[in-house]
């Protein structure tokens, strides 16, 4: 199962990762979490100690890397030659580190040329996601930072799910609206919302009557436990009963999502 996660700045994708990483991994499912933010806070949200946090660096900022994958030269701008298809299928194990179960990796971002350069950089890490999306037989979840950056055409068909996480207000739910159009763009199939940081009845009617038409599977509420979480640098999931009940009510309502579209895709197949 790949599972991208996406929203406004803030509005809680790191925290749902982490709880749904947690929830999966409870499960005893292999769990494969991918941080693709720029500063990465997914591996804290995980409980990873200290030493294995320093152990891991952002693949982005690994030039030598890059350069002897990509056979660019260091330094090198974009522009020069350099292979579009570099081999990757060693990256996860090699630059991971695991922790009860679940299994980090560090993105980071690419630092020149925008969201669609295509550089040295940007090429290794959209052909690592796209090994990791269409090979690995793990439960993936993908932090996205912002947007749908690192998922391209033909990566973006391997996702099973892409959740946009919004907060109950409309700045939120615009920033969901954009992200619709870009998951069209690319070919993303299955869009849901999940809404976070609820505290009443009308806070979750928000989600179901501003939504641009994109499902609501479910509500994680406004929690003390994951500002104290936060702050005290422990999992969020044992914290808060509440919110592995609700976000394993979301699990469930990703796989009956999931098995609609196929015995959608199987009825149509019997029909050809
Ligand atoms: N359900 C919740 N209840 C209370 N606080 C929450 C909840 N979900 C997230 N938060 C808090 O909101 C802040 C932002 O959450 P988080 O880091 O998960 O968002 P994000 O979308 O990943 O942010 P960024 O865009 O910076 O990566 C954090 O301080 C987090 O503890
Ligand atoms: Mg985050």
């Amino acid at each position: 199962m790949k599972i991208a996660i996406t929203g406004k700045g803030g509005v809680g994708k790191t925290t749902l990762t982490s709880l749904l990483a947690c929830h999966y991994a409870a499960r005893g499912r292999a769990v494969l979490a991918i941080d693709a933010d720029p500063s990465p806070c997914l591996g804290p949200a995980l409980g990873f100690p200290a030493d294995k946090l320093l152990e891991l660096t952002p693949i982005a900022e690994m030039r030598e890397l890059i350069a002897e994958r990509t056979g660019s030269s260091l330094g090198e701008a974009a522009g020069n030659f350099f292979k579009l298809n570099p081999r990757v299928s060693d990256l996860p194990e090699r630059f991971s580190q695991e922790h009860n179960g679940i299994r980090l990796l560090l993105l980071g971002a690419v630092q020149q040329g925008g969201a669609g350069c295509i550089c040295p950089a940007s090429t290794l890490l959209k052909q690592l996601v796209r090994h990791v999306m269409l090979q690995r037989h793990e439960v993936v979840l993908l932090d996205l930072y912002a947007g749908v950056e690192h998922l391209g055409r033909g990566t973006a068909e391997a996702v099973d799910v892409m959740l946009a996480v919004a907060e109950p207000t409309h700045r939120s739910m615009r920033t969901v609206a954009q992200i619709r159009a870009l998951a069209a763009d690319i070919g993303i199939e299955r869009l849901l919302l999940v809404g976070n940081k609820t505290g009443s009845e009308a806070d979750r009617r928000f989600f179901s009557e501003n939504s641009p038409g994109i499902p609501l599977i479910g509500c994680l509420d406004a929690s003390p436990a994951a500002v104290a979480a936060d702050r005290s640098g422990q999992v969020l999931y044992g914290l808060d009963r509440q919110l592995a009940t609700d976000i394993a009510a979301i699990a469930e309502r990703i796989e009956s999502a999931l098995a609609g579209t196929r015995r959608t895709e199987e009825r149509s197949q019997s029909f050809v």
